[in-house]
């Protein structure tokens, strides 16, 4: 059996083409492919608008700008994610407060969250980053009622769920990135997502100020249209309007572009999207009902429904023997995520272990299984049988 990792890109014939095409084209980086695949992507997860940017953690950082953090102020995200999603708190100065997670679904908990804001003077935090972990979509109706409570903003993580949603209180299927819970959402092409474009990222909206300012930070807090220009027209070497080569940099921002080829491979992934996430529920359905007898597994929760599957994970007694023994037989599994809190980086802050009890416990027994559309049902079936095996011996 050739080596099976627990996430892989699917690149076809007409990937590489529609890449092809895109580099004998005239424009290498911010040509139309760009806005065709910020259109098409908006119109996917239901947004009004997107911003395609260089990776998950550009766009990240610019939802954090965006929102204003500054030096000391706070907030609250999950400790079972990317590190990334902390990060972009701290690049902004401000500073991480880690709440414990939903031991059922592993998401961030909502009554951790409502804890920390009740026990602190209103103004004490800022916003709050929810992630829709391994794919499964955090139900930001309620989230977004708390954060109103509480005058907070709310970045949503959904590097893991495009395609994901979850049913709101009136039944509706509420598609994550929708931009009708969330401030800003944001979302990666990092190779083992959902849609690859070997890196690449991308940020929806409902709001066209945050929407515009996005655009700006994005290429150098330049901006290009005359309405907006502060200088004059005598000092931009004009007469009677500004000259067209003229352009103004009026705050610092950055160089997080996507090049148009990277965004002609995500517009032709973009169109198998739905029959990947319906390939990754059936493989999610045969793991679920392979294992679900087995008191050795935990942590399966059926097939959710909107659960986009990223990943699959399951949690298990003698987690580090079972890596070991598939990694001997070519299965490559993995483990998400080792809690960000305790990374010694954020250790420094002050966190340690016993701080978030359902994270820690978590950690302890998590194991993400091979799970990609092209995984094949004979390595589907190897893989359960190994597991099996491992523990029946
Ligand atoms: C949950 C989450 N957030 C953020 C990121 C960062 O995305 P990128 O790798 O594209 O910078 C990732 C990527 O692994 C992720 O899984």
């Amino acid at each position: 059996m050739k080596p099976i990792p627990y996430g892989k890109q699917n690149i076809t014939e007409e990937d590489i083409l529609a890449v092809i095409e895109s580099l004998k084209s005239d424009y290498l980086t911010q040509g139309p492919k760009i806005k065709e695949f910020e259109e098409a992507f908006a119109s996917y997860v239901g947004s009004k608008f997107a911003v395609a940017v260089a990776n998950g953690t550009a766009a990240l950082h610019l939802n954090a700008l965006v929102l204003g953090v500054k030096p000391g102020n706070k907030v609250i995200t999950t400790p079972i994610t990317f590190a990334a999603s902390a990060n972009c708190v701290r690049y902004c100065g401000g500073e991480v407060v880690f709440a414990d997670i939903d031991p059922e679904t592993y998401l961030l908990d909502i009554n951790s969250v409502k804890k920390l804001l009740e026990a602190s003077p209103r103004g004490t935090y800022q916003g709050i980053i929810p992630v829709d972990f391994a794919g499964r979509a955090v139900d930001l109706e309620a989230f977004r009622k708390l954060a109103d409570e509480f005058g907070l903003w709310i970045i949503q993580d959904s590097c893991h769920s495009p395609g994901g949603y979850f049913i709101d209180s009136k039944g509706q299927k509420q598609h994550c990135g929708n931009g009708n819970f969330a401030d800003l959402s944001i979302f990666s092409f990092h190779p083992v997502k959902h849609i690859a474009c070997g890196e690449g990222g991308m940020i929806t909206t409902n709001d066209e100020v945050l929407y515009k300012r996005l655009l700006t930070l994005r290429t150098h807090g330049i901006v290009k249209d005359e309405n907006l220009f502060t200088n004059s027209i005598q000092f931009a070497g004009g007469v009677e309007s500004y000259p067209s080569w003229y352009m103004e940099m009026q705050e610092l921002g950055f160089n997080y572009r996507l090049t148009d080829f990277q965004a002609a491979l995500g517009l032709s992934q973009l169109k198998r999207a739905e029959e990947s996430i319906q390939k990754r529920i059936e493989i999610a359905q045969k793991y679920y009902e392979s294992f679900r007898d087995l008191t050795f597994i935990k942590g399966q929760s059926g097939v959710v429904e909107g659960h986009a599957y990223h990943l699959y994970i399951i949690e298990v007694e003698n987690r580090l023997e079972l890596y070991d023994n598939l990694r001997k037989k070519n299965i490559f599994s993995q483990i998400h995520y080792i809690p960000t809190h305790l990374m010694p980086y954020y250790r420094q802050y002050g966190w340690k272990i016993g701080d978030l009890p359902f994270a820690e416990a978590y950690y302890e027994s998590c194991i993400s299984l091979p799970m990609y559309p092209t995984l094949t049902e004979m390595e589907q079936d190897f893989v359960i049988n190994k597991i099996k095996e491992f523990y029946n011996g």
